[in-house]
Formats: structure tokens, sequence, C-alpha cells
């Protein structure tokens, strides 16, 4: 996979040297590219922000230093597989902004599969609206929120979203069976792990892990993701397909407080819990 990211703060990215994107750039598993906003201004002051239309606090990044900066990408990358960028093969611009779509692990999965991904970091109030208008002719345009917050920029949101679907791509986990099992593969938070000592400052790491009985220790680990999810965030049981459940499950469920119905989980009234 190939990643841009512009922003006017290029040193930002420094963190996607280290750990597994390092190595997995190193390896070539990821090529990514980091380009500096104020290469592309044209005046003196390398100016990339003015003043907002309408009024209002803050200032607005100017759109020809980002069409500037988009454009050269978008010509690179058609040279490099001499195609037309306005092809079918267009890349994926994102645009992190709390106005965007949520970001989660299924888009994380649908855009590991991407061969090139573009990340436009903005920073004060945001970019001119025209620049994305512009940009679907070259990309595909996803503006993309990390989550009901604001932050200063898109810059900590990319080192987020690189390395969330950086460790997707093939090769790049070391064990890919460990991306199966965490939170939100399938739609529920993970279960509690453990290691030795097997008692520590008075805790005993629950019997079952120590029993070898691989099936209890499967049914247990799934409840605990049951019960966790439950507690912590009942938004995702929402969505979760209930209509093939084992009977052991739907039983754990049902001392949590939901039923099924129609293939989906439905919370009881509260007051309608077993005893
Ligand atoms: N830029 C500012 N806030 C953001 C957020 N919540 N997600 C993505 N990018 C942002």
């Amino acid at each position: 996979m190939r990643v841009d990211v512009v922003s006017i703060f290029p040193e930002y990215l420094a963190p996607l040297e280290l750990s597994l994107i390092g190595k997995a750039r190193q390896d070539g598993l990821l090529e990514l590219n980091v380009h500096d906003l104020r290469t592309f201004t044209t005046d003196k002051h390398r100016t990339v922000d003015d003043t907002p239309y309408g009024g209002g606090a803050g200032m607005v990044m100017k759109p020809e230093p980002w069409a500037q900066a988009l454009e050269s990408i978008a010509n690179a990358q058609a040279a490099a597989i001499g195609d037309s960028s306005d092809g079918p093969t267009k890349p994926v611009l994102i645009v992190p902004s709390p106005a965007g779509e949520r970001f989660n692990q299924a888009l994380a999965y649908e855009l590991a599969e991407e061969e090139q991904l573009v990340f436009a970091c903005g920073r004060y109030e945001g970019i001119d609206e025209r620049v994305m208008e512009w940009a679907a002719g070259h990309f595909t345009v996803r503006p993309v929120s990390l989550g009901d917050y604001v932050l200063n920029g898109g810059e900590v949101a990319v080192l987020a979203m690189v390395e969330a679907i950086g460790r997707l791509l093939p090769g790049v986990v070391g064990n890919p069976e460990s991306l199966v099992e965490e939170s939100h593969s399938d739609g529920l938070l993970e279960y509690p792990v453990y290691t030795k000592p097997s008692s520590w400052r008075d805790r005993d790491v629950p019997a079952v892990l120590l029993s070898g009985n691989h099936g209890k220790i499967a049914q247990w680990r799934r409840h605990e993701q049951f019960r966790r999810t439950a507690e912590r965030r009942p938004d995702l049981l929402v969505e979760f397909d209930a209509g093939r459940l084992a009977r052991a499950d739907r039983t754990a469920f049902g001392e949590l407080g939901y039923d099924v119905v129609d293939g989906r989980l439905r919370r009881r009234p509260d007051g309608d819990l077993p005893d």
C-alpha cells in the first residue's frame, strides 16, 4: 500500500517510523510519503490560510496550495502506474475532520484493501470546501472523524488511522491470529487477559483458564466478551447479529438482561432482570 500525507507539520508524523508501522515501511509492505503543504505555496510568506468568508472566528486553509499538493500526488501516482488517475482506480483521499463519517474497525478493514490512501491534514477551522469538490475528480473523497471530539488538526487522527489500517496489511502483524480475536473484529469487545503469576496480590486468575479445557475456556472468553460489551458499549449490541447464537450464548445474554428477538438482541426493561 502507498500512503501520502499532506500536512503543515510533517514532523508530527515522525512516530510512523517506529514500531510495527516503521518495520512495515522498512520491509516494503507500506510506502509512506509525508508532504509539507507549504512547499506548494508561491508567496514569500508561504501562506496557507486566510480569513473566512461570512466572518467568524479563526482561519480557513486556502484552496490553491491544497490543489497543487494533491495534483502532484495524483500525477505522480498516475505516472507510476501508467494510468489515468480519474479512471476506476482513483485513490482514496481521506480528510480527517470531526464532521466526517466515524472511523471504526470495519472502515479500517475496508481501507486496508486500497492500493493508495492520501490523507489531507487540515488545521485551523478547516480547508476551503471547494477543495473537496474539486478533488472528487481525482480521488474518492472521504471526510473521516476519529470520534465526537475536536482535535487541533488532522495529524493525530492520521497517526491513529494509519496504524489501525497498516496493521491489517498482510505480513505487518507477525501472528495474524491476533487480528481475529481482538476487540471489534467480531462486533464485540475483547475478553480480559491474564499472565503469570497465577496468584498476584491476593488476586487469582479465573480458574477456568488454568483448567486446560479448551472448549470451556473458549466459552468463558466469549461470555466475558458479552459481559464487557453489555457493560461498557451496549451500543455495539444493537448491531450484533444474534440470529445464529448457540443456546449457551443466548442463556449468557439472558443473564445480562438481553433477549434475542428476530435475530437481534433486545434489552429487557430495567427491573426485569433475572434474580
Ligand atoms: N480533526 C479535528 N478533530 C478531528 C476528529 N475528531 N477526527 C478526525 N480529524 C479531526
